[in-house]
């Protein structure tokens, strides 16, 4: 069976868990006295250039006449294992796609992420305009696509600065012509934190995709939206409906939005093959 090659203790695993917004074991701001770190990354022609030439660029098939360039992951992972001063190089090392607050499993290309390319090119989804904050970006594949869709501008957001600074700004760079780009900004941080960082009060439309795995941030995720989700504002979700070994999926996250009370939750579309997944869609109520 499927599941998340996560360096979780199984005395954390919770797939048992139900979709209460109120146990013990949710994440909130204020449970940590450490620093929460956060900030923006910002990237000059010359670093993208150095970083697409030494790691090369390799591609994802979004459909079957659309792709998507990036970053070289294999490469660009082994460069980072071989960075003594690399922050991520301990969950690289130890093979694993997640440890929790360390590593957030950005250096991958996630499978709900062709999804929603797929979706939001199927669609033919209106992004004109539009102030798009894509939220554990990863790669960033959604936030790419929009980026010749004439956006007003597109944030990429990732736990973790190494996964922007080696992976997501030259493939963003890569994907796009400086005199075409749209305002661009790659802020990282924990969800707890993060608004702090944003440049834009709120924004039009948030895409997420394969970051609900974990039911202990779906407080701190519902809060974040809520504070940063323009009125008329829609956040599209990419997702597993299970995330074998760790316990989330779409089912307990639209429970938690019920609890929550904030957004009312559609389901876009569903993909019963294989592991079954789902696009769903948020709004206010
Ligand atoms: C499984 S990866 C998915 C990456 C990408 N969206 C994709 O589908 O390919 C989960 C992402 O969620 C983000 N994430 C998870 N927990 C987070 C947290 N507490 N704060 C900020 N970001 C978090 C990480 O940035 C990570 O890239």
């Amino acid at each position: 069976m499927f599941s998340f090659n996560f360096n979780v203790d199984s005395s954390e695993n919770c797939d048992k868990k139900d979709a209460s917004i109120d146990t013990n074991e949710e994440k909130d701001t204020n449970d940590t006295t450490e620093e929460v770190i956060y900030g923006e990354v910002t990237f000059s022609t010359a670093d993208c250039n150095n970083l697409i030439e030494s790691c090369g660029i390799e591609e994802t098939m979004i459909t079957p006449d659309y792709k998507i360039y990036h970053i070289d992951l294999n490469v660009c992972e082994e460069k980072l294992k071989q960075s003594s001063d690399s922050k991520i190089k301990e969950a690289l090392d130890k093979n694993s796609d997640v440890i929790p607050q360390v590593y957030e499993g950005g250096l991958k290309v996630w499978e709900c992420s062709i999804d929603l390319c797929a979706y939001l090119k199927e669609t033919n989804y209106e992004l004109s305009n539009l102030n798009i904050l894509e939220l554990g970006c990863g790669i960033g594949l959604p936030g790419i696509y929009t980026l010749s869709r004439q956006p007003a501008s597109v944030t990429f957001s990732d736990y973790n600065k190494e996964v922007l600074e080696f992976v997501t700004c030259p493939s963003v760079f890569f994907n796009s012509e400086d005199e075409d780009r749209p305002e661009v900004s790659f802020i990282y941080g924990d969800w707890s934190v993060i608004d702090r960082q944003l440049r834009h009060r709120f924004y039009d439309l948030i895409l997420m995709s394969e970051t609900i795995y974990d039911t202990t941030n779906y407080k701190i995720l519902l809060k974040l939206l809520d504070l940063v989700l323009s009125d008329k504002g829609e956040v599209l979700l990419a997702s597993k409906n299970h995330y074998f070994g760790v316990g989330g999926g779409t089912r307990l996250f639209e429970k938690a939005v019920e609890n929550h009370g904030i957004f009312k939750h559609f389901l876009l579309k569903s993909y019963p093959e294989g592991l079954q997944r789902e696009i769903l869609k948020l709004a206010r109520r």
